[in-house]
């Protein structure tokens, strides 16, 4: 039997950030266009190619949706060469497919890549998010805690009144009552139409986003995502997944989901290093989006690493024939 292969999240990364760089080329044409499935799609055929150019033997387990409902980057599809390092691929083609519809922003490509058996295995279903930054004592909020005083702690731990906390919320009906807690504190309330992966990631970064915490109910399969940027970039998640009917629960026990109702951390979501790429569709507080000039196609991507804490922003052009 062959030995093992190591997970090389060195050279795997720079492979990663092709992946989701073609993802959001192939969106060049489609934004604004009014036509989030012709976006999605796109983006899908471009990630799953380029996908299987990667000498590993990997297993999506974030993807697209049950074996049948997507006929491509299914849960449990196998991709790369076969050739490598056993993985779990946690991947979203089209992060904001209304985004990239309507030209709005904030709309990524994202794909995360670690050991074998080391992500969890979320099922599409939603999760109650909570996320801050990395300058915190542990555990110094948590999705027990009601809104009021998840702000009221973080305000103290910053140092600084509720007025000067600023949390990121999608804009739903869901969260009417969340949204009038957090500002019964004083605090800002920074609303997002779409996209939490960017929303939750906002807060690594508070001092250029000016985002403190992250909280409210959005996709189980985004968390995942969002927790592997976090876990490269410093801060702390938890996640609870959260479930409409027994259809939903009857996905989280195939994937193998035991206890319903365990709040999730950062690390227990992404139990080992992870290496995570993500590149602008439109332009957004973490990347630019898509530039088409006279010659060539333009896409910013960040890098991550969390076994270093790296960092890379790169910018790719790609030449029009
Ligand atoms: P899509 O790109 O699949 O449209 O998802 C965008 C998104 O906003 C996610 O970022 C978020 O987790 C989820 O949808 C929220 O779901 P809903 O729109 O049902 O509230």
């Amino acid at each position: 039997m062959p030995a093992p292969v190591d997970f090389n999240d060195r050279m795997l990364s720079l492979g990663l950030a092709r992946v989701s760089e073609a993802a959001a080329l192939a969106c060049t044409d489609l934004i604004g266009r009014g036509d989030e499935k012709a976006a999605d799609q796109a983006a899908v055929n471009a990630m799953r190619d380029q996908l299987n150019m990667l000498n590993i033997q990997g297993v999506v387990v974030i993807g697209e949706g049950e074996r049948d409902e997507a006929p491509m980057l299914y849960i449990g599809e196998e991709v790369g060469t076969g050739n490598g390092p056993g993985v779990d691929i946690a991947l979203d083609p089209l992060e904001g497919t209304t985004l990239t519809a309507k030209a709005m922003p904030n709309a990524l490509t994202v794909i995360a890549m670690a050991p074998r058996g080391t992500l969890l295995h979320a099922p599409d279903v939603y999760m109650d998010k909570l996320a801050i930054g990395p300058d915190y004592p542990q555990d110094v909020v948590s999705l027990e805690m009601s809104p009021r005083e998840r702000v009221e702690a973080l305000a103290k731990a910053k140092g600084c009144a509720p007025y000067e906390i600023t949390v990121c919320v999608l804009e739903r009906p869901r969260h009417q009552d969340m949204i009038a807690d957090i500002r019964q504190t004083g605090a800002a309330v920074h609303m997002i139409t779409d996209g939490d992966v960017a929303g939750v990631i906002h807060c690594a970064e508070s001092r250029l986003t000016g985002i403190d915490m992250y909280m409210g109910a959005g996709g189980a399969p985004e968390g995942v995502l969002a927790a592997s940027a976090l876990k490269c970039m410093g801060g702390q998640m938890w996640g609870r997944l959260l479930f409409r009917n027994d259809d939903e629960k009857a996905r989280a026990e195939k994937a193998g989901i035991t206890d319903l109702d365990r709040v999730y951390s950062r690390d227990e979501m992404v139990t080992d290093q992870v290496i995570i790429a993500a590149t602008g569709v439109t332009d957004g507080s973490i990347v630019e989006g898509v530039k088409r000039r006279p010659d060539y196609v333009e896409t910013e991507t960040v890098l991550m690493r969390s076994k270093t804490g790296s960092l890379r922003r790169m910018i790719y052009r790609h030449p029009l024939k």
